[in-house]
């Protein structure tokens, strides 16, 4: 019982700043189209319907833990979900398309907050699901949502998009809507984060894959001071990832998080000074998963020994690629798993 209880908690020691004896991994996008029984129910289902549905959900959150030792879950969603009960018309293609892009003052007025139990009633039910399909088991569940800057630039945008730019000028040209949208954003995003903190996940990372795009200064001014608000206001262990944004680093250091998810442009060692205290995840580039498997594991351990010297969540610097071989994902598991940290010198 004891022994069960220490390896529960494997991913959360490692979140709240334990040097473990392994690193815990879970991976981005563990859940998707690059597992053939994914794909199965993605026939029969649209992509909201999988989201909405809290036994598909559940379902799909379990699937990549039927097959890998993952030490966490994260839950089948996505970073749009809570965004329909503002009253915005959003579909996937495959990637989130915006109906109408905001733009106008009365495109923002007309946008709601509402109560956390009427953003995504499905996601709590989801998520008490998958509490208890894992029962006593060593695995996690992590909640998740996007960063307030990564909503807005997709509301903005329209569409997903290289560099953001209608996004980008949108904050020089009209500051003050930028600055309404974000605020609500953010209080949006509280309450269906605090939900889902409630309604069971352990830990809940907030995913701000646009935020590289920002100039440190346009970064102060329209992320930092919301996202510290979101996080300020969760009371479980929290994660950021910033997306090619270590040119932002000595601003995220002020950000209240537990852990720190880092891509795969510089490796842990270097990153670690940044981040005294803190735990860092990552950061295996996802490409090296499409390699034969002697490379992934020479990779995945310069990554494992860059890990070394603090807390390690062993995870990919950015989602899993969807043509990735799953027997890859069953390698690098093995290949993480088998690293002592204790018998490893810095
Ligand atoms: O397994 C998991 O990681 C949990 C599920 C999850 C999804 N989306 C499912 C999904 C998570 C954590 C997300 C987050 C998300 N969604 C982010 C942040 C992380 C990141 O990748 O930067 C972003 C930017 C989105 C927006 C989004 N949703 C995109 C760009 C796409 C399409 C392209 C893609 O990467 O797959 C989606 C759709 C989506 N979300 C799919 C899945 C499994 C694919 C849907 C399909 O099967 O067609």
């Amino acid at each position: 019982m004891t022994e069960a209880r220490t390896t529960a908690s494997l991913f959360l020691r490692a979140l709240l700043g334990e040097d473990t004896p392994r690193a815990p991994i879970w991976l981005m996008r563990q859940a998707g189209r690059y597992l053939p029984e994914y794909r199965a129910i993605k026939e029969k289902a649209t992509f909201w319907e999988m989201v909405r549905t809290p036994e598909l959900a559940a379902e799909i959150t379990l699937q990549p833990l039927c097959r890998f030792s993952l030490d966490a879950a994260i839950l089948f969603s996505d970073i749009m979900t809570p965004l329909p009960a503002m009253g915005l018309r959003i579909e996937f293609n495959p990637g989130p398309v915006v109906a109408e892009p905001l733009r106008t003052p009365a495109q923002l007025e007309a946008l709601e907050v509402p109560e956390a139990e009427a953003i995504a009633p499905f996601v709590a039910e989801a998520i008490r699901l998958v509490r208890k399909e894992l029962g006593g088991k060593p695995v996690a569940l992590i909640g998740f949502g996007g960063a307030p800057l990564t909503l807005a630039a997709y509301l903005v945008q329209g569409a997903g998009s290289k560099d953001f730019e209608d996004f980008r000028a949108f904050l020089r040209q009209e500051p003050r809507l930028a600055h309404r949208l974000l605020e609500k954003l953010t209080l949006l995003s509280i309450r269906y984060l605090r939900m889902q903190a409630a309604a069971g996940a352990e830990a809940i990372q907030l995913f701000d894959t646009w935020a590289g795009l920002l100039d440190p200064e346009a970064y102060r001014t329209f992320a930092l001071p919301y996202h510290r608000r979101v996080l300020e206001a969760l009371e479980v262990p929290r994660l950021y990832l910033a997306v090619g944004a270590s040119h932002l680093y000595p601003l995220v250091a002020e950000l209240p998080c537990e852990g720190v998810s880092v891509d795969w442009r510089l490796p842990l060692s270097q990153v670690r000074p940044l981040f005294p205290g803190r735990a860092l995840q990552g950061n295996l580039d996802p490409a090296v998963l499409l390699a034969p498997p002697e490379v992934i594991a020479q990779e995945a351990r310069r990554v494992l020994q860059a890990g070394l010297g603090g807390a390690h969540i062993f995870n990919l610097g950015h989602g899993l690629l969807r043509t990735t071989p799953p027997e890859h994902v069953a390698h690098l598991v093995e290949v993480v798993h088998a690293f002592d940290r204790r018998s490893e010198v810095l």
